[in-house]
């Protein structure tokens, strides 16, 4: 299942990200506000459990989470993510995942890993901005599986059609969250508009 939010705050701060003037300072502000924004509708189906607490009045039965929440931020960008979400989910847990695009071959190459225990139980949300031909993505979807996540969402900013494909087909039980769903990939596997290296943009390292 996918789902674009189409909320104009999200379209207007990502508006900035994909003009090319953007300085570091600015990109990192709006894909941090954007991710926030994104948070209260990425949460909107969290399970939660009966429980029973004393107001100053009286006792009450209320609701609270009922299971962790586990962030996965696909490094380098994904890194832009966490706070934002973070935010609003001050209890979550952070695991991190080390992939790049081998620049010739475009598949992912994993160099990094490591997550908080009871992924099984856990809630778990792949943070990337950009899915562009979804071998990022769908690699880590693997390997969080692999560690036993049942329950697994996907939150990108901006897509192409391809890389939406891909998880759809390899992972059909995986929620996807858009802020922005493009136009296509070109000969380089950029997402067009898109708004360019995430990575690159975001830590000045181009
Ligand atoms: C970018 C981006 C995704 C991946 C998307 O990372 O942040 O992880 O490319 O491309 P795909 O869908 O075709 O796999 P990159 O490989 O540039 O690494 P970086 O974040 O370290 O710059
Ligand atoms: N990775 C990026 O950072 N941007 C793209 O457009 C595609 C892959």
């Amino acid at each position: 299942m996918v789902t674009v939010l189409n909320h104009p705050l999200i379209t207007h701060k990502l508006s900035y990200m994909r003009d090319e003037k953007t300085g570091t300072k600015d990109f990192r502000q709006s894909l941090d506000e954007i991710a926030g924004l994104m948070a209260y509708e990425i949460t909107r189906d969290l399970p939660v459990k009966d429980v029973e607490i004393k107001t100053p009045l009286t006792l009450t039965t209320t609701q609270q989470l009922a299971k962790d929440i586990v962030l996965v931020p696909i490094l380098r960008a994904g890194l832009g993510m966490v706070d934002g979400i973070r935010s609003l989910i001050p209890t979550a847990k952070v695991g991190h995942v080390g992939v790049y695009r081998d620049e010739e071959t475009l598949l992912p190459i994993e160099y990094f890993a490591k997550f908080p225990p009871n992924l099984k139980d856990s809630i778990v949300m792949i943070l990337d901005p950009m899915l562009a031909t979804g071998g990022s993505a769908s690699a880590v979807i693997d390997i969080v599986k692999a560690r036993g996540a049942t329950s697994v969402k996907l939150v990108c900013l901006v897509a192409a059609p391809e890389g939406v494909k891909v998880i759809e087909d390899a992972h059909p039980d995986v929620h996807i969250y858009l802020a922005a769903l493009d136009e296509k990939l070109d000969e380089n596997g950029y997402i067009v508009p898109g708004l360019g290296d995430a990575g690159d943009r975001l830590y000045g390292t181009k």
